[in-house]
């Protein structure tokens, strides 16, 4: 069974009253819900975390080292400066897959540059909620 970590930065435990024309109705715990039932169907082992604090971001990555296959994070706008976010990819090695509900390269010109994609496998943004569906069934492809 494939173990699958699913982070969430800042400002996303506001998802369902943030800016709801840019991210949607949804709360992050109909998104967790969601993506929980998808799990099971998919046999998933998954683990779904929102942190607003850098450092706590950081320690989940390291504590994934040897433990998780596949971690899925939405960085939020760490997405845009947080080096320290990135070395900790780079240093687990473990496959990650960056994820937005927006589409950041259609947006402000600053959120269009993310420090976190060149450590990723790859990039899902744009799709709404249903970017954490993608980046699931993405995960069970690497
Ligand atoms: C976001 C995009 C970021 O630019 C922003 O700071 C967020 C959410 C997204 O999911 O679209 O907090 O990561």
């Amino acid at each position: 069974m494939k173990k699958v970590l699913v982070i969430n930065g800042p400002n996303l435990n506001l998802l369902g009253i943030r800016e709801k024309n840019i991210y949607g109705e949804e709360t992050l715990e109909d998104i967790a819900r969601k993506m929980n039932a998808e799990a099971e169907k998919l046999n998933v082992d998954l683990s779904f975390v929102q942190s607003n604090h850098e450092g706590e971001i950081i320690d989940k990555i390291h504590e994934s080292r040897g433990k998780i296959d596949v971690i899925i994070i939405n960085p939020g706008a760490y997405t845009h400066y947080s080096i320290a976010i990135r070395d900790a990819i780079k240093a687990v090695e473990i496959p990650t897959i960056e994820l937005h509900l927006s589409n950041i390269h259609a947006r402000e010109e600053f959120r269009s540059k993310s420090v976190i994609a060149p450590v990723c496998v790859g990039q899902i943004s744009g799709f709404g909620s249903a970017g954490y569906i993608l980046a699931l069934h993405a995960a069970l492809m690497i």
